[in-house]
């Protein structure tokens, strides 16, 4: 399935964010009818995927919530929460089929280059130290870890850590 890529409207409302990313992708906001195929690609993604709900609890909340698309369809989405002018990315992800294409890296360089423009002076974020295809493209990022969440992740029968990382973005 192929949706319609919308690089304007959507964006109106916030903040007149870009429309076009470097990479010649297109970003838009999500939206509820959006959740099919968002859950599809994160429980292909990730071992402990986020719930429909945790989706919609996101929108409803108000958080930035990004598509990105290009003339493959859809390349990933992320969602960001934002305390103050500290903007936390709680969600990346790039579709299995597309990883490994520096489709990850370019995402990231849009919502960091974004949320700076908005004001934004720092990008937090919590990973998994098992996640080390993310753990890499973090540091590659120039994000350092700055603490570490004890059991934050259900990890089957135990917990596992969070590594809290961040970068300053230049403002403030
Ligand atoms: C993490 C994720 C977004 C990376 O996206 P991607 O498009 O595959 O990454 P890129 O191709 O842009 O790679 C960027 C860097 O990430 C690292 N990386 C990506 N995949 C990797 C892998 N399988 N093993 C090791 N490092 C990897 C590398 O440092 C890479 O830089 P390099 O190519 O110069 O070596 C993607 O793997 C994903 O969506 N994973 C599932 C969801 C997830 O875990 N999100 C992060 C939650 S915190």
């Amino acid at each position: 399935m192929k949706p319609p890529v919308d690089t304007g409207a959507d964006l109106a409302g916030r903040g007149g964010a870009l429309a076009q990313g470097a990479g010649g992708f297109s970003v838009r906001a999500m939206s509820g009818d959006d959740l099919d195929l968002v859950m599809a690609i994160e429980e292909r993604a990730y071992p402990y995927p986020w719930s429909r709900g945790n989706f919609a609890d996101s929108l409803a909340a108000g958080y930035d919530a990004w598509i990105f698309a290009d003339e493959r369809g859809w390349i990933g989405y992320a969602v960001l929460m934002w305390v103050i002018d500290e903007a936390h990315l709680l969600n990346l992800c790039v579709p299995v089929e597309l990883q490994r294409r520096g489709l990850g890296r370019q995402l990231l360089d849009w919502l960091m280059a974004d949320a700076a423009a908005r004001g934004a002076s720092s990008l937090m974020l919590e990973v998994r130290p098992s996640n080390l295809p993310a753990v890499a493209l973090y540091r590659g990022s120039g994000f350092a870890t700055i603490g570490v969440r004890k059991a934050y992740y259900p990890a089957g029968a135990l917990r596992e850590d969070a590594l809290v990382m961040a970068r300053s973005l230049g403002n403030g």
